[in-house]
């Protein structure tokens, strides 16, 4: 990686262009980084198809291509902007359709950490109901730390498992029970859970249908590739409910994990943030799998 100076992106038909403040890291912008797992390739397969990555973003409306009827100049602004990415830069294009408007308490830094993990967070535990047994794998990232929230707070039972260094972030969280993953194998601690949703999909359906109670869910959201096809096409075949989780982008989710990080209901999980300059140290903290939460870049545009 590398900084430099760019043209300014221009906004096409129903574009918007962002001046970023701020832009979280996910799991993904590393994937797409390092090419790894193999489903990070798709669209790029010897580098990544967008020079300047970066997703989540925050920011203000700069202009407003042909077609865009919702937002204007000044709008305050943030979405997962996954398919065009480019948010590691002081100005962004995106999809009028990814963007919404951000509520007002909500600073940008928060609002960059939250569109893709907090989706993701929400979609994975919904339906949780009070007194269920949930464990959530990879419950000190981004996405996990908001998973072992929500359950948390549907009144659930929740089991975080991590890297042993990270419990103690898990149990901030929200967590009753904590597992280490590099000791423990959570579907051979007898354990039964009425919900596993897994960040990481580090284990074969045979495995996680013993850690599933008879009416419980499993889903898979990211990990490597092999694993996840094996949850796609042997899962349905397992008698349990083990699929993966495609989880889809749209405002109305957006709106609610954002209301209720805004409000308070949420504990905060941004870890840290980083200037723009710092991009690669920041992603080197992720990837080295250091990053308790959210890390979040931020961008003065000058
Ligand atoms: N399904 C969809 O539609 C969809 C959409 C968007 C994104 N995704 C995927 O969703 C995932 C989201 O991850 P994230 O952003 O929350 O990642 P993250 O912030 O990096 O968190 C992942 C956590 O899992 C831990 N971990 C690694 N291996 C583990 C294991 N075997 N057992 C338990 N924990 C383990 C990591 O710790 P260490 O690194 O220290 O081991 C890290 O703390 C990504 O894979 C992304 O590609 C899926």
């Amino acid at each position: 990686m590398r900084l430099a100076e760019v043209e300014r992106p221009v906004p096409g038909d129903g574009e918007v262009l962002v001046r970023v403040r701020a832009v979280s890291l996910n799991l993904s912008d590393w994937e797409t980084l390092v090419g790894r797992p193999a489903y990070a390739r798709i669209g790029g397969p010897f580098r990544p198809r967008d020079a300047i990555l970066g997703s989540d973003i925050a920011g203000v409306v700069e202009a407003v291509g042909p077609g865009v009827t919702r937002l204007r100049p000044g709008d305050e602004v943030f979405g997962d902007n996954l398919e065009k990415k480019g948010g590691f830069a002081e100005y962004a294009v995106a999809r009028e359709k990814a963007l919404s408007v951000k509520p007002a308490g909500l600073s940008f830094v928060d609002a960059a950490a939250l569109p893709q993990s907090g989706v993701i967070a929400l979609q994975g535990t919904r339906g949780v109901e009070e007194g269920q047994s949930v464990l959530v794998n990879g419950a000190a990232g981004g996405a996990g730390s908001l998973a072992v929230q929500l359950a948390r707070r549907a009144g659930a039972e929740v089991t975080g498992v991590d890297r042993g260094d990270k419990l103690a972030f898990a149990r901030e969280m929200g967590a009753h029970h904590v597992l280490d993953y590099t000791t423990a194998d959570f579907t051979r601690a007898g354990a039964r859970y009425d919900l596993v949703l897994d960040l990481v999909a580090s284990r074969g359906v045979l495995a996680l249908r013993r850690a599933l109670a008879p009416d419980g869910r499993y889903y898979a959201v990211g990990g490597p590739v092999p694993t996840l096809l094996g949850v796609l096409f042997l899962g349905p075949l397992t008698g349990r409910r083990i699929r993966v989780l495609a989880v889809r982008q749209n405002e109305t989710d957006l709106l609610e994990i954002a209301g209720r990080y805004g409000d308070g209901t949420l504990n905060p999980v941004v870890e840290r943030t980083y200037p723009l300059e710092e991009t690669p140290v920041a992603l080197r903290h992720l990837g080295d799998g250091d990053a308790r939460g959210k890390v979040v870049i931020t961008v003065d545009a000058g």
